[in-house]
């Protein structure tokens, strides 16, 4: 199972058409795809593939993100059953919820941010996930980048776009050594959402943004067959099977396979590496009900220690 996050915490750059429509692809040719809605403004699930949030009370992204549930995440999941399917294929999606907005306060108690959602993906058995991140570099974009094998990154060619990678990057970097994961691939940078023909100003942007060293792949471009598509609930792939946007979706597609095929993905820490303050005081608890001192000296010599400055 390869995880791919389309991540770009500038807003309105493509990420969540983009996430539909690579995830759709790979569905068409036959792969099995989990879609997690991982922005809290829920646009992959209502607004284009026209799917209902978690109804309260039900298992939810957020409740499983908070450890208020545990279940498996075929709990979560919802079929979408109107796009053309390859054989063999699934596209499944762990819908938006109402609790997506409170989440990042209540993640924000935990004392070693990143890895619910890994946790949460553990056991998932698909071909690919694809993770749609909210705009912006917070705790839930950490925990998509902490799960993730790989990332593609939507851009515009726009300065913004080169600061806003350049950001990205970084951030990629400090996570990858606070939480101790092997690298993040790019798996490419995906320009869109520009008109033709480009401007000096956008040529320019867009040799900085080649410039940056991470492969450059086909560019979506902008047309009304995406909000249409939208507008019925369905992937462009789907709806306009033979636009340019849908070709450069499943070439995209294309691309994540192929890394999928090369490299089995499978060298994410898992995270039973993790330290999870709230369960070591609930274990600590227990020992000591069990009044048990060799337990607490074990818990006690799993916890991480800090070095005095
Ligand atoms: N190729 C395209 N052609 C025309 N419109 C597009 C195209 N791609 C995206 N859009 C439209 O542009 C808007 C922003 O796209 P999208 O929601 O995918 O961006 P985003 O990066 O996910 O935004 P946010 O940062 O708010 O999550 C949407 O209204 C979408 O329908
Ligand atoms: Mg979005």
């Amino acid at each position: 199972m390869q995880i791919t996050s389309v991540v770009n915490q500038k807003g309105g750059v493509g990420k969540t058409s983009l996430s539909v429509g690579a995830a759709a692809a790979l569905a068409e040719q036959g792969r099995r795809v989990l879609l997690v809605d991982l922005d809290p403004q829920g646009h992959a699930t209502t607004e284009f593939l026209g799917l209902p949030e978690a109804p309260n009370g039900r298992p939810s992204l957020p409740m499983a993100l908070s450890k208020m549930w545990k279940g498996p995440v075929e709990e979560l999941v919802v079929p979408h059953q109107r796009c053309n399917v390859g054989r063999g294929g699934c596209l499944d999606v762990v819908p938006t919820a109402p609790g997506m907005f409170d989440l990042v306060r209540r993640l924000d108690q935990f004392r070693i941010p990143g890895w619910e959602l890994a946790r949460v993906l553990q056991f998932a058995n698909y071909d690919h996930v694809i993770i749609d991140c909210p705009p912006a570099l917070d705790l839930l974009t950490n925990n998509a980048l902490a799960a993730t094998h790989g990332v593609i990154v939507p851009v515009q060619p726009d300065r913004t776009s080169v600061r806003a990678l350049r950001l990205l990057r970084e951030q990629i970097g400090h996570l990858e050594e606070l939480i101790n994961r092997p690298p993040v691939l790019y798996y490419g940078l995906v320009p869109g959402l520009y008109r033709r023909p480009m401007t000096g100003y956008a040529e320019a942007a867009m040799r900085e943004l080649h410039a940056m060293g991470i492969q450059v792949l086909p560019h979506i471009p902008t047309g009304v067959v995406v909000n249409e598509a939208a507008s019925r609930g369905l992937p462009v792939t789907t709806f306009a099977p033979h636009s340019t946007q849908a070709s450069a979706m499943h070439q995209i597609a294309q691309v994540l396979e192929g890394y999928r095929r090369r490299a089995p993905a499978a060298d994410v820490p898992t995270p039973s590496d993790e330290f999870v303050f709230e369960d070591f005081i609930t274990d600590v608890a227990g020992a000591r009900n069990r009044n048990d001192t060799g337990a607490r000296k074990g818990l006690y010599d799993l916890m991480p220690k800090r070095t005095r400055r």
